[in-house]
């Protein structure tokens, strides 16, 4: 089996680590050894990054400052886990990429989009997924959601304008490439979205 890297996206609320779970799980079940990672975050350096961006009392933070730190924990997460974890052939399962920059940086923020995919191309060295798994919902619908379960960190005190733009940005990125995407309607109920990418993946490992 060639290695295999897949990508969860979404925006805040869409529910996209929990069915990441369910496919670890499934996953594992099926006995496909399988890593699973996040970020920014997933190793001890990118978890203090992520500290330091999703701070809410870092109201301050520049752009550049913040779209270089989301690549700096990404940089680190692709060199010390993802690229040695595929090596020895994991399926690496990863929440958020470079999707979330280009999405929440460039169509969020109105940053430019060739400065961010250039910044990524040196932070990662080109590496990119074989599968991106888009959940979309509406930004009201998502951050009720996520508001639910706990209070909003930097981003997510950002306006409903900000995050119709990031939404935006996905639905564009899998314009542009539709058959690296399975976009799917992050209202559908937890078992069915469960049951569509098992049978991608699956149809992808072998199971
Ligand atoms: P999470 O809540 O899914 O863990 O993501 C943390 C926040 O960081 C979320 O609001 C999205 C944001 N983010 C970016 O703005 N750019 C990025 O490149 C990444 C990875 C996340």
């Amino acid at each position: 089996m060639l290695p295999i890297f897949i990508v969860f996206e979404g925006v805040d609320g869409s529910g996209k680590s929990t069915q990441l779970h369910l496919l670890h799980k499934y996953l594992t079940d099926k006995k496909i050894a399988t890593y699973t990672t996040r970020e920014p975050g997933g190793t001890p350096v990118g978890e203090k990054i992520r500290e330091l961006l999703l701070d809410p009392a870092f109201s301050e933070m520049q752009e550049r400052t913040e779209a270089l730190l989301y690549v700096a924990a990404r940089a680190q997460l692709v060199a010390q886990v993802i690229r040695p974890r595929l090596e020895q052939g994991d399926v690496v399962l990863c929440d958020r990429y470079i999707d979330s920059t280009v999405a929440y940086q460039g169509y969020g923020r109105g940053m430019n989009v060739d400065f961010l995919v250039n910044i990524n191309k040196l932070g990662t060295g080109g590496l990119q997924p074989q599968l991106t798994i888009l959940l979309d919902i509406s930004p009201e619908e998502g951050l009720a959601r996520s508001r639910q379960e706990r209070p909003a960190d930097r981003l997510e005190k950002e306006s409903l304008a900000f995050y119709q733009r990031v939404r935006q940005g996905y639905l564009d990125l899998t314009k542009k490439n539709r058959s690296d995407y399975l976009v799917l309607d992050a209202r559908l109920p937890l078992e069915e979205l469960h049951r569509i990418i098992c049978d991608t993946v699956g149809g992808m490992v072998g199971v």
